[in-house]
């Protein structure tokens, strides 16, 4: 049969390359496509071969007949174009527009609220222009803190509001956090919050306009081995089952104690070297940063009034971009071409 299949193409791509108009080129379609046509006749022989073998015979005559109705539509449009001076051929086959796709960032957006939708996280969105309350003062970072320049913000240009001080173009999802504490009012809460963030950077691991994901889990009792649990669950449905996750101590101001995520590399697992005994320069000996996290600051808690004596919580935010660029077989090596509308760029993913 495969022989005959492939004996019948070489036969067809002859007789259409001698075709010298739309009629002949019909004419080779019905003889094989027809009723009696050789094609059909092939087709009718597959109930004649041992049932086991069918299946095989099926795909392929499918996939010949796929290929020939790929030639033909081609060789078609080829001559009715010429055609086209003695008339419009209204039977060309129409063109069929591409198929798009969602854009990468969204469909990690999806990927993470779907994992953390599985234990019970609920996504929420908050506000992209943010009063510097909600960004600062309410996460435990007063006007002047130093800690508020790593946050280069920026501004709109309106005057402060006596409370809420000045609009911002929401620097990081955190301000999220006191949000969600004043709207659920008592715990637990446990929340994703994903959204643009913006800051004045433009480098290959920055764009001005970037995405982080931020969880929020709020409860009494809850401990570290919570954020780490949670950490791990993360990273093993994310990125895959062998990767790790380790806590490294750091600061931040609204999370006391505060940690970066880090994540085993998948490069090179891990082990810092390569097969060939050479570093991995990929990542810093076998660790990834992945972002901040750690245990809500009894302040944060306040500004959301809720009782620090009852409960405890934590917290963690990281970019989706950078996040994105890890999962290994991204090759990714800079963030902006996530945004330059380069369809040739985007269409890989
Ligand atoms: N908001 C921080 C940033 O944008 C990231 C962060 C750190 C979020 C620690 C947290 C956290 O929730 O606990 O750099």
């Amino acid at each position: 049969m495969e022989k005959k299949l492939s004996l019948l193409l070489d036969e067809i791509k002859k007789s259409l390359e001698k075709a010298i108009n739309v009629k002949e080129i019909d004419d080779i379609w019905i003889s094989i496509f027809g009723q009696s046509g050789v094609f059909t006749r092939i087709i009718k022989e597959i109930q004649n071969i041992p049932k086991e073998k069918r299946p095989e015979a099926g795909k392929l005559t499918n996939q010949v007949k796929y290929n020939l109705e790929e030639l033909f539509i081609k060789k078609r449009q080829d001559f009715s174009h010429k055609e086209l001076e003695n008339g419009i051929d209204v039977t060309i086959p129409g063109n069929i527009p591409k198929k798009g796709h969602l854009h990468i960032v969204t469909q990690a957006i999806f990927e993470i609220t779907n994992i953390f939708e599985k234990i019970g996280f609920t996504k929420v969105s908050y506000p992209e222009i943010e009063w510097e309350h909600y960004a600062f003062e309410a996460l435990n970072m007063p006007k002047d803190h130093p800690a508020r320049d790593d946050f280069e913000t920026f501004f709109i240009n309106q005057p402060a509001e006596p409370k809420f001080g000045k609009m911002v173009l929401t620097p990081h999802t955190s301000s999220g956090q006191v949000r969600e504490m004043l709207k659920v009012g008592k715990p637990p809460i446990r929340m994703i919050n994903i959204g643009k963030c913006y800051r004045p950077n433009w480098d290959i691991s920055h764009t001005p306009m970037f995405y982080q994901f931020e969880g929020l889990v709020i409860d009494e009792g809850i401990n570290i081995t919570h954020l780490k649990g949670t950490m791990d669950y993360f990273a093993k449905e994310f990125f895959g089952p062998e990767r790790k996750t380790r806590l490294r101590p750091f600061h931040f101001q609204f999370t006391e104690p505060s940690f970066e995520v880090d994540i085993t590399c998948g490069v090179c697992l891990g082990k810092g070297t390569l097969e060939d005994g050479k570093k991995c320069r990929i990542c810093k000996e076998g660790w990834l940063e992945l972002g901040g996290s750690g245990m809500v600051h009894p302040n944060v808690l306040h500004s959301g009034n809720i009782d620090s004596n009852k409960y405890t919580g934590f917290a963690f935010g990281w970019g989706i971009e950078r996040t994105y660029m890890m999962k290994s077989g991204t090759k990714l090596d800079d963030i902006r071409l996530l945004y330059g509308n380069d369809i040739r760029f985007l269409e890989q993913f």
